[in-house]
């Protein structure tokens, strides 16, 4: 697979990532062997890099990670993970902390959770309204300095946060939401800001949690602890709006003998972000490595645009409470 520079700080990343995420948390059943088997053959397939957080389980991701990486050379992989959201480490879940105090002792808890002596990139998951990211990014420093981390990201910032992120300590990556159902950053100074500064795109939920895969036709289809339940996007008339978009995508992919959710993701490739489509199934992966294999010219971004312009999806990606505590 393609390996990508993901900034200009040194990092190199397959063109495609994997979000482990569902494997732990939010979207239903999990199933350890079958996650383990999926990480085992995204290496195998050339992704290099594995999407985590503290949060995720919370603290099983990490976990799981951990052992599927036994026994493999360190190297070989570029471990992603999250710190800013306060876990006891019983798992009760405060809320956000961006003291350094809390960034250098949730480093340390996930480093022994995924067995390792470093993290390879090391985000701020959100921005904690209450403390200066200047403190934030202080610590992440000093953990760079430490060797405990290598590189540098921040999740779901805003252009002026990333811009005062980056000059206390250069940002290597930006992770937030981008897809056919997502283009906020193209119109909020994000994108622009990430291109001035020679900072990388991970583009996360590139599928839009499923929605773009086609897979998903009737809410009823989650698991009753399913996060997609609070999603407005997958919600009564905005669904049935959203899922007409889909069909569309999913003409114009079997135009290409494409499925929808390559077409998605190379479209997101196309754009020059990293994707880390999450997925617990090997089969899914499969279908998902093979996007980056597809060429997207002009006349095919025109047809997308066509029938999934920006702003396309109804409804708010996260429910009220949680778009405000987006960094805005
Ligand atoms: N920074 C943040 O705040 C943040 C927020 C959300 C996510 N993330 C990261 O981004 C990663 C990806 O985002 P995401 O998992 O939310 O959304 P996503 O990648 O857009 O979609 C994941 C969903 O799509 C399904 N899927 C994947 N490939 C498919 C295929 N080929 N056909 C049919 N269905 C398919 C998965 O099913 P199965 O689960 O059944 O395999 C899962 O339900 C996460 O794993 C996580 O690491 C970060």
């Amino acid at each position: 697979m393609e390996l990508r520079a993901l900034g200009t700080q040194g990092l190199h990343v397959s063109a495609e990532g994997l979000g482990c995420m569902g494997m732990s948390a939010f979207y239903g059943a999990t199933d350890e062997t079958e996650s383990l088997a999926t990480i085992a053959r995204a290496l195998e397939l050339g992704v290099t890099m594995l999407d985590t957080a503290e949060g995720y389980g919370p603290f099983h991701n990490e976990r799981l990670i951990g052992k599927a990486l036994a026994g493999r050379n360190r190297e070989d992989v570029v471990i992603a993970t999250k710190t800013g959201v306060e876990f006891d480490d019983d798992g009760t879940l405060h809320g956000f902390n961006g003291s350094p105090e809390y960034i250098h002792r949730a480093a340390d808890r996930s480093l022994r959770h995924l067995g390792t002596d470093h993290i390879d990139l090391y985000y701020l998951h959100r921005i904690d309204p209450d403390v200066p990211v200047e403190e934030s990014m202080g610590a992440m420093s000093e953990l760079v300095a430490a060797g405990k981390i290598r590189y540098v990201g921040v999740s779901e910032a805003a252009a002026a946060t990333i811009r005062r992120a980056h000059a206390v300590h250069p940002l290597t990556a930006v992770q937030t939401e981008y897809s056919l159902f997502e283009r906020g950053i193209e119109g909020d100074g994000v994108r622009a800001t990430l291109d001035e500064l020679g900072i990388g795109l991970v583009a996360y939920s590139p599928l839009g949690r499923g929605f773009l895969s086609g897979a998903i036709t009737s809410p009823d289809q989650f698991a009753a602890d399913d996060f997609r339940r609070t999603d407005p996007r997958f919600q009564g008339e905005n669904f049935a709006s959203n899922l007409a978009v889909v069909d569309a995508v999913r003409r114009l992919a079997e135009e290409k003998s494409v499925t929808p959710s390559q077409l998605a993701l190379a479209w997101v490739l196309h754009q020059g972000a990293v994707a880390i489509p999450g997925t617990k199934r090997r089969r899914y992966l499969e279908e998902n490595v093979a996007a980056t294999g597809i060429t997207i010219t002009e006349q095919d971004i025109a047809e997308i645009e066509a029938v999934a312009p920006r702003g396309v999806a109804s409804g708010d990606r996260y429910s009220a409470d949680l778009m405000q505590s987006l960094n805005g």
